[in-house]
């Protein structure tokens, strides 16, 4: 039995609300004390409602804590109340082509607590790194800040998706136990080494209304007017690179759909699956080397 909290966290559904419910019609904020996972949860929530309800309504869930947070490719999310924010924006959504998404989420987070100054050439300290993560440079090299997860289901033609973000706003403790397979390729960090004042509810608040007209932009127009907001910020480019097959090649940015441009051996490879894990093979300039450890 898990003990109850002591100090409540004042989450600002309200002010969320009424940012958001005006151009997206039937939004709803929900928050819970503990749920395996809101990604879980909405899809649960989705397949049990889909026969009955003909359009689910756009939900965003927050947890307090999750006992089974999932991240990409079967992995764990880990977090702990308080120091992590964790979230899941589901919604029915029918954008042309759908590669992309994850990538205009990930810029649109980046972009909410890290603006770009307009005529500044300061490099970002926020950056993306493909297909989902954020990572922060830090003096001691980079840190993972924000992982993101997105996941669709159909039901007679109405494609639902439910796009789950967490963010470390403090480092979280990672379990020893696990398997260096189960860990990203950098330690985690937190966005108060950026943000000092920002705890979970505010970032929430910052990045929930730019997030929906990122994702209401995208289902019209595609990732292409995306593109260049992820160059700005692109982790990987130039960078050797390692995908999860083994092969190795250097990073070229994302194509207009999306895709991951890798310069091998066998010359450019566009890498769209999502099932495809890719790690920097060498430490960005000026930070600390870094383990070869999977993301
Ligand atoms: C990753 O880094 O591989 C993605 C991590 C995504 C974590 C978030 S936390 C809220 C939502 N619920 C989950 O179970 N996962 C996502």
């Amino acid at each position: 039995m898990t003990t109850p909290p002591t100090n409540p966290i004042r989450w600002p559904a309200e002010a969320l609300w009424e940012a958001v419910a005006p151009s997206l019609p039937g939004f709803t904020v929900e928050v819970l004390p503990e749920i395996d996972s809101t990604n879980t949860e909405l899809m649960r929530r989705f397949r049990g409602s889909a026969t009955v309800e003909p359009r689910p309504e756009p939900l965003l869930l927050v947890a307090e804590q999750q006992t089974a947070g999932r991240g990409r490719l079967g992995r764990q999310w880990q977090s702990r109340r308080g120091d992590s924010l964790m979230f899941s924006l589901g919604l029915p959504l029918a954008p042309a082509d759908w590669s992309g998404l994850s990538l205009v989420a990930g810029i649109s987070v980046a972009e909410s607590l890290e603006p770009l100054l307009a005529g500044s050439s300061a490099k970002p300290r926020i950056g993306l790194k493909w297909p989902n993560d954020l990572w922060l440079s830090t003096p001691d090299g980079e840190r993972k800040l924000v992982g993101i997860l997105v996941e669709t289901a159909s039901w007679e033609g109405l494609r639902y998706v439910v796009i789950g973000i967490g963010i470390n706003i403090r480092p979280v403790t990672l379990d020893p136990t696990l398997p260096a397979s189960a860990l990203a390729s950098v330690p985690p960090g937190g966005l108060q080494e950026l943000l000092p004042d920002v705890d979970a509810p505010a970032a929430l608040l910052r990045v929930i209304p730019p997030l929906v007209q990122a994702v209401q932009a995208f289902a019209q127009f595609g990732f292409a007017p995306f593109q260049a907001r992820f160059a700005a910020r692109d982790v990987l480019a130039g960078r050797a690179v390692q995908l999860s097959d083994g092969t190795t090649g250097t990073a070229h940015g994302a194509g207009e759909n999306g895709a991951l441009l890798v310069h091998t051996a066998a010359g450019m490879k566009e890498i769209t699956s999502s099932e495809v894990s890719v790690r920097p093979l060498t430490a960005s300039p000026g930070s600390a080397a870094e383990g070869a450890r999977p993301c």
